[in-house]
């Protein structure tokens, strides 16, 4: 290949030249297609491998589930136990058979307060729950079920909790403070 430049246009004295792109730029350039068109295709359309953005969002996910198995009745957790139907229906089942004695079948209260509205006399924060369903009040007429339904029970109970604040069913009258 002749490396001669060629003259293109010459007008008073300025000379136009064609010349021959270098070898090595001529490299680069394909070589940046043919890897652009190679990147595209395994990351973008057989999507097979993946991306730092998906490597991310799986290392963020595993962080969260160690955090919430780490520290199971902390708020997040339990928050993110009311978000989950299967875990709120199993909850559900443990107020009816443990709790609508005194609150009430949809928690609008009995003897116990109404748990759908938004007054509360303890708390309404995931922990305050957790606290009240563990130790109750004995005093006031509500029993500790801690011991007697385990962390697992409780823990699912309240996320029902959750489920049904705000409600406000028709029930018992509001006791407390009111919490938004
Ligand atoms: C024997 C009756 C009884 C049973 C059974 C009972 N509670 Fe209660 N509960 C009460 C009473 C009475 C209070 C009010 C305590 C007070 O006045 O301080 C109360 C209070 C509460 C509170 C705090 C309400 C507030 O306003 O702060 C929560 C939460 C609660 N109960 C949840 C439950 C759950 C969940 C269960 C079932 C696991 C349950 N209770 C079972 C009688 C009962």
């Amino acid at each position: 290949m002749s490396q001669e430049s060629q003259i293109v246009h010459e007008y008073d004295g300025i000379k136009e030249e064609d010349n021959h792109l270098p070898n090595w730029w001529l490299f680069i350039l394909f070589a940046t297609i043919i890897f652009g068109f190679g990147y595209w295709f395994v990351f973008h359309t057989v999507g097979k491998v993946d991306t730092h953005e998906d490597v991310y969002r799986a290392e963020v996910a595993a962080l969260k589930k160690a955090r919430l198995e780490a520290n199971p009745t902390s708020d997040e957790a339990i928050i993110a136990l009311s978000r989950d139907p299967a875990m709120v229906d199993e909850g559900k089942k443990v107020f009816a058979s443990t709790c609508a004695s005194c609150h009430a079948a949809e928690g609008q209260g009995l003897v116990g307060p109404n748990l759908t509205d938004r007054h509360w006399l303890h708390g309404n924060k995931p922990a305050d729950l957790v606290r009240a369903v563990n130790e109750g009040f004995p005093e006031k007429g509500m029993p500790p079920w801690g011991s007697m339904l385990g962390p697992d029970k409780v823990r699912k109970v309240t996320a029902f909790l959750l489920t049904i604040e705000g409600r406000n069913l028709a029930g018992k009258e509001p006791q407390g403070d009111l919490v938004e």
